[in-house]
């Protein structure tokens, strides 16, 4: 059918709701599985780009929180907080606002995204800019929901996990069977966990054979400058351009390491250089305009295949996580500036170079 309920209802059946679960949608999931031409030719696979930046608030962060709200709902919250990097504030803003409820954020001061921030104001979220970075906003965060009425909606909270899962479904459904590899950037490592679990659901199913008879090797990509994971030590002053991925300390850190290991897959770092790299390139060959975190996943995947860690011939989905409309300073600043020109078409032309 055209009519898309929102993944809550196309998943209900495979997700914790019951028919007491008030259910707070914006319609998001059903994003575009996109076949990349260019990353395959470089990579000589079978490459697709999961557009989760197609989400209604721009980001993937909506899976999880038409489940984390619903729920909250559900369980009689008058008020939700979260810490973020931007995305997961954008989203609460707009699922709270949707639900009613009052919506807190704790953001890094200076290091969000302009236009995340202006959603999460948009949105009539109470935002707070916290002298610390992501990981002190948490820790903030996670304190507030014990000491206070106001529910936790992080990545820690399962409902959230719950919701980002059916992103694996939708590829399987889409395929027909898992890829053989699965690409996508970590921050606070809750996406890896909930497409690991996704998968496995998928290939667990009840019904025999299930929609997917296998699971796909994970590959996860962090900054270089915020790579606690690939380097198994905390990092005090995470740094990376990327800012939706300036993690030291992710909360979902040993499910990380399960993703990784129980899939027989990586976690790798990137260097900005190469996200941004691979962020012109999604955008000037695939036609996909992402935020540079995004583009870690294609950075990481160009990386592997670079160094010969990939067969050709595999099936490989990067999910791209937010939209580059986001953060626009890199696309602009790495751009020529336009040029003025008075109406005139002659004067057009030249520049043009007719
Ligand atoms: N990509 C984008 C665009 C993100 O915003 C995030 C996380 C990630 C990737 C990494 O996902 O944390 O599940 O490993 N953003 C969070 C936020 C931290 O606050 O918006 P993860």
């Amino acid at each position: 059918s055209p009519y898309w309920p929102g993944l809550i209802e196309a998943y209900r059946d495979r997700l914790p709701v019951s028919a007491a679960t008030p259910v707070v949608t914006l319609q998001e999931g059903a994003t575009p599985l996109l076949p990349a031409p260019e990353l395959s030719r470089r990579t000589g696979c079978d490459v697709w780009l999961k557009v989760e930046g197609a989400n209604p608030t721009g980001s993937f962060k909506d899976r999880g929180m038409t489940m984390a709200i619903s729920k909250a709902v559900e369980e009689g919250a008058q008020a939700v907080i979260c810490a973020s990097t931007g995305n997961t504030s954008a989203s609460a803003a707009a699922y709270a606002a949707r639900a009613g409820l009052v919506c807190a954020v704790l953001v890094p001061q200076g290091k969000i995204a302009t236009g995340k921030l202006a959603q999460a104001l948009v949105h009539g979220a109470k935002l707070l800019q916290v002298e610390g970075n992501f990981d002190d906003c948490l820790a903030l965060a996670s304190k507030l929901a014990i000491d206070y009425p106001v529910s936790l909606v992080n990545s820690v909270n399962q409902y959230r996990i719950e919701g980002q899962k059916t992103a694996s479904f939708e590829i399987v459904d889409v395929l027909g069977d898992a890829p053989d590899v699965h690409c996508l950037p970590v921050g606070n490592a809750g996406n890896i966990t909930a497409y690991w679990q996704g998968y496995r659901e998928y290939r667990d199913t009840s019904e025999t054979p299930g929609p997917a008879t296998r699971t796909p090797a994970m590959w996860g990509f962090q900054a270089a400058g915020a790579a606690p994971i690939v380097t198994g030590k905390v990092v005090e002053q995470p740094s990376t351009i990327a800012t939706a991925i300036r993690i030291g300390n992710p909360a979902s850190w040993t499910k990380a390491l399960d993703a990784r290991d129980t899939s027989g897959g990586r976690i790798d770092a990137v260097t900005d250089r190469a996200i941004l790299a691979a962020y012109r390139l999604l955008a000037r060959s695939e036609a996909v305009f992402v935020e540079p975190a995004s583009a870690a996943s294609v950075a990481g995947l160009l990386q592997v295949a670079e160094a010969g860690g990939l067969e050709p011939g595999q099936r490989v989905v990067c999910t791209v996580t937010g939209n580059g409309l986001k953060d626009p300073e890199w696309a602009i600043s790495g751009a020529p500036a336009p040029v003025t020109i008075p109406v005139d078409a002659a004067a057009a032309a030249a520049q043009l170079g007719l």
